[in-house]
C-alpha cells in the first residue's frame, strides 16, 4: 500500500529476491514524483538504496557532507560528522530517491497502480488477506500473502487496525515549518540548523545551484500569507548577518507548510499486515530522520519477509515489529531532542535556560558533539 519511498522501496528489494509485489497508490504518478520532502540521507540509507540496485545516480549526484552547523544567538558551531563518527551524510534529495525507484519498478515491469479509491484490507488475520479498491472506474480485488502498510500517515492501513490493537504515543508541537526551495546558489558549504531569537530556521540544499530553507512559523499561517521576499528577509535574519548577507533570493520554485509532530503506532504487525515508514510513526523533521527511518523499517521488513520465503518460517515475521521499533523509538528520542533545542517555545524562563544550557554544553563538550553526531548520521541498522 503506497507508492511513497517505503512502499517504492520494498517492492524493488522483494522483485530482486523474486517475490512478485503490487503497489497500490490513491495519488496520481505526477504527484508522487513532484512532492518536495526530504533532503539528507543516512550512509545506512545509501547502503539500502544500493541493495535494492537504484544507487547509480545518487553516487554520481549525492553530495557528501561531512558536518553540520548549529547556530545558537549569532554563533554558529561545526559538528565534524565525519571526524567524530567517520561516517558522513549524503544530501540528495526524496524526490530523486522516489523518481530512482519509480524508474526502477517500470524498467523491472512490476505493477503499480496510480489513482485508485477506496481502498480496503479484508481479512488481515487470515492466512489469505485480500484488498479490494476502485481503478479507471472499475473495483478490483487481489488476493495475496501479506499486506505492507506503506501508506503514509493518512493511509487506510493503520486505520484497519482495531483501536484496541495498537498503542499510540503522540506529541503535538505547538508551531510548523515553513519550506521554499528556489534556483540560487547556496552560500553555505553544510547544512546550518540556527536556533535565532526569532524562531527556528534551516539552511539545507539540493545541488549547488539550488537551495531549500525552513523556518519556523505559526500554526496558524498560510503559505499564502508569505510572500518570497517576506520569507527571504525573516530568512536572513535569522540566519545571523554574516549568512544573511550573503544570501541571494529567487522566485520560490515550491512553497509548503508542515506541522511537526511525533507519532508512534504500535506494534507493527497484525495478522497479515506490516506497516512501515509513515504509516506507523511520525519524527518532527529537526534531524532529517523521517525519510532515513521509513528506509530502516523496510529494511527489517525485506529480511523478515525473505526469512519467510527463504526458511518457510514465521520467527523472523514475528520479531519485525521489535527490531524496527527500538530504533524507531531512538530516532524519535533524537528528533525530540533537537526540535525541543532548537525552537522557540512557548514556556518560562526555566525551559528556556534550560534550552541555553543544553547548546553552550554542546559547544563546549566534545562528548556532547559525537553523541549528537552518532545519531545524526543515523544509529546502526
Ligand atoms: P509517504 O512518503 O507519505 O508515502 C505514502 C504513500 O501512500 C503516499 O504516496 C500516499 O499518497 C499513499 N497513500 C496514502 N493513503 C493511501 C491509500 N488509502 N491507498 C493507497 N495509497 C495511499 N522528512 C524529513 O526528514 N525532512 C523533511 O523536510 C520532511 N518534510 C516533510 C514534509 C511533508 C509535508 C511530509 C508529509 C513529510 C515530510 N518528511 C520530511 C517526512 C518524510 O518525507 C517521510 O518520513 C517519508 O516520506 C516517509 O515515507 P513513506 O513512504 O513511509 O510515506
Ligand atoms: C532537510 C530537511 C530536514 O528536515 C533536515 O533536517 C535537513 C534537511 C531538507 O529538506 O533539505
Amino acid at each position: 500500500m503506497g507508492a511513497g519511498p517505503a512502499g517504492l522501496l520494498l517492492g524493488q528489494l522483494l522483485h530482486k529476491e523474486g517475490v512478485d509485489t503490487l503497489i497500490l497508490e490513491r495519488r496520481s504518478a505526477q504527484y508522487v514524483a513532484g512532492r518536495v520532502r526530504a533532503g539528507v540521507l543516512e550512509p545506512g540509507t545509501v547502503g539500502v538504496l544500493e541493495r535494492a540496485g537504484v544507487a547509480g545516480r545518487l553516487r554520481a549526484e549525492g553530495l557528501t557532507h561531512d558536518g553540520v552547523e548549529i547556530g545558537f544567538r549569532g554563533r554558529r558551531h561545526r559538528i565534524a560528522l565525519k571526524a567524530l563518527t567517520g561516517k558522513s551524510v549524503t544530501v540528495y534529495g526524496q524526490t530523486e530517491v522516489t523518481r530512482d525507484l519509480m524508474e526502477a519498478r517500470a524498467a523491472a515491469g512490476a505493477p503499480s497502480f496510480y489513482e485508485v479509491e477506496d481502498v480496503q484490507l479484508h481479512e488481515i488475520t487470515g492466512a489469505r488477506p485480500r484488498v479490494t479498491y476502485r481503478h479507471a472506474g472499475s473495483t478490483h480485488e487481489v488476493d495475496c500473502d501479506f499486506i505492507a502498510g506503506c501508506d503514509g500517515f493518512h493511509g487506510v492501513s493503520r486505520r484497519s487496525i482495531p483501536a484496541a490493537a495498537l498503542s499510540i504515543c503522540e506529541r503535538v508541537y505547538p508551531f510548523g515549518w515553513l519550506g521554499v526551495l528556489a534556483d540560487v546558489p547556496p552560500p553555505w558549504e553544510e547544512l546550518i540548523y540556527a536556533n535565532s531569537e526569532r524562531g527556528f530556521a534551516l539552511a539545507s540544499l539540493r545541488s549547488p545551484t539550488r537551495v531549500r530553507c525552513y523556518l519556523q512559523c505559526s500554526l496558524e499561517d498560510r503559505v499564502e500569507q508569505w510572500s518570497d521576499g517576506q520569507f527571504w528577509d525573516e530568512f536572513r535574519l535569522r540566519m545571523g548577518e554574516e549568512i544573511g548577507a550573503r544570501v541571494q533570493t529567487a522566485p520560490s520554485l515550491e512553497k509548503s507548510f508542515a506541522p511537526l509532530r511525533s507519532f508512534v503506532a504500535e506494534p507493527l504487525r497484525y495478522g497479515r499486515l506490516f506497516l512501515a515508514g509513515d504509516a506507523a510513526h511520525i519524527v518532527p523533521p529537526t534531524g532529517a530522520k523521517g525519510l532515513n527511518l521509513a528506509v530502516s523499517d523496510v529494511h527489517y521488513l525485506y529480511e523478515a519477509l525473505c526469512g519467510f520465503y527463504g526458511e518457510a518460517s514465521e520467527r523472523s515475521l514475528a520479531e519485525y515489529s521489535d527490531r524496527a521499533l527500538r530504533r524507531i523509538w531512538r530516532a524519535e528520542r533524537f528528533s525530540w531532542w533537537m526540535t525541543r533545542q532548537l525552537h522557540r517555545f512557548p514556556g518560562d524562563e526555566f525551559d528556556a535556560r534550560l534550552q541555553q544550557t543544553e547548546l553552550e554544553y554542546l559547544f563546549e563538550s566534545q562528548t556532547a558533539q559525537a553523541n549528537l553526531a552518532e545519531n545524526y548520521v543515523g544509529l546502526p541498522l
